[in-house]
């Protein structure tokens, strides 16, 4: 990782825990990474969790965000969250463009524009996801899908906008499936989503802007991929579910 970019673990809950096992990971967290003050932290606790998280991480070292957003301002959107409400609650980030998301909820790279958008306006941060799927690995088509991702998906923002985006690289077949990407395929993707990057918004926010490594990152793996030079941080899944293993991984980038 370069010097120059601090990194980022996000802890992505997904659709799990309650109120009271919500609260007892973010105490959790908060004491097992307080110390590091060189890594950025942050959790993304599904929405009806996130006020009661807020009301432990409020005004801390560790920041919170929502695992989505709605595209929309406001208004007859039944079922969806706005930046609005995400903001009002004290987050800091979003999620976006998750491979679950556009697999369950048929979110397009179009989709992810529009929200990326929303939430830059609303002065979150975004977290954009990209990764290929299995399929497109094998027949060799992953820079083309993670080009489209990107350039679609972030398209139209302004240089100024992109330098706000954290960009989360997530191989679908290495999510939650114990297979994780080699540290050498991880860089090699980062490095070809730098190079993009650069070309949308120039080299000096090309090289400040935050890529993350997602897909069964663990303590174990975790060191090799955050020593990849273009591999600023981790948006972590089932490890994010255990206090432990989470300190671990924000410990691998401190
Ligand atoms: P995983 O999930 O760490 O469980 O593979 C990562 C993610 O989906 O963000």
């Amino acid at each position: 990782m370069d010097e120059r970019r601090k990194p980022l673990i996000a802890g992505n809950w997904k659709m799990n825990l309650d109120l009271a096992g919500a609260v007892s990971l973010a105490r959790e967290v908060l004491l097992r990474t307080a110390s590091f003050g060189s890594v950025d932290v942050c959790v993304l606790p599904p929405f009806p969790l996130i006020q009661a998280v807020a009301g432990v991480l409020d005004g801390s070292a560790v920041g919170f965000g929502g695992q989505d957003l709605s595209k929309e301002d406001e208004g007859a959107y039944t079922g969806d969250v706005s930046a609005k409400m995400l903001l009002s609650l004290g987050c800091q980030y979003v999620c976006i463009g998750h491979s679950e998301r556009r697999e369950f909820h048929l979110e397009t790279d179009e989709s992810v524009r529009l929200k990326t958008g929303r939430a830059l306006t609303a002065g979150l941060v975004p977290i954009v996801c990209v990764g290929e799927r299995l399929a497109e690995r094998d027949s060799g088509d992953t820079f083309m899908r993670v080009e489209r991702q990107v350039t679609v998906g972030m398209g139209g923002l302004s240089p100024d906008e992109l330098a706000r985006v954290v960009v989360a690289y997530e191989p679908v077949w290495a999510i939650g499936t114990g297979r994780t990407a080699t540290p050498a395929q991880a860089q090699e993707v980062h490095e070809y989503i730098r190079k993009l990057l650069s070309r949308m918004a120039g080299d000096v926010i090309a090289l400040r802007m935050r890529i993350l490594y997602g897909g069964s990152v663990k303590p174990g793996n975790a060191r090799e991929l955050l020593a990849q030079k273009d591999v600023d941080g981790a948006l972590v899944g089932g490890a994010s579910l255990s206090a432990e293993s989470f300190a671990g991984i924000v410990e691998c980038a401190g």
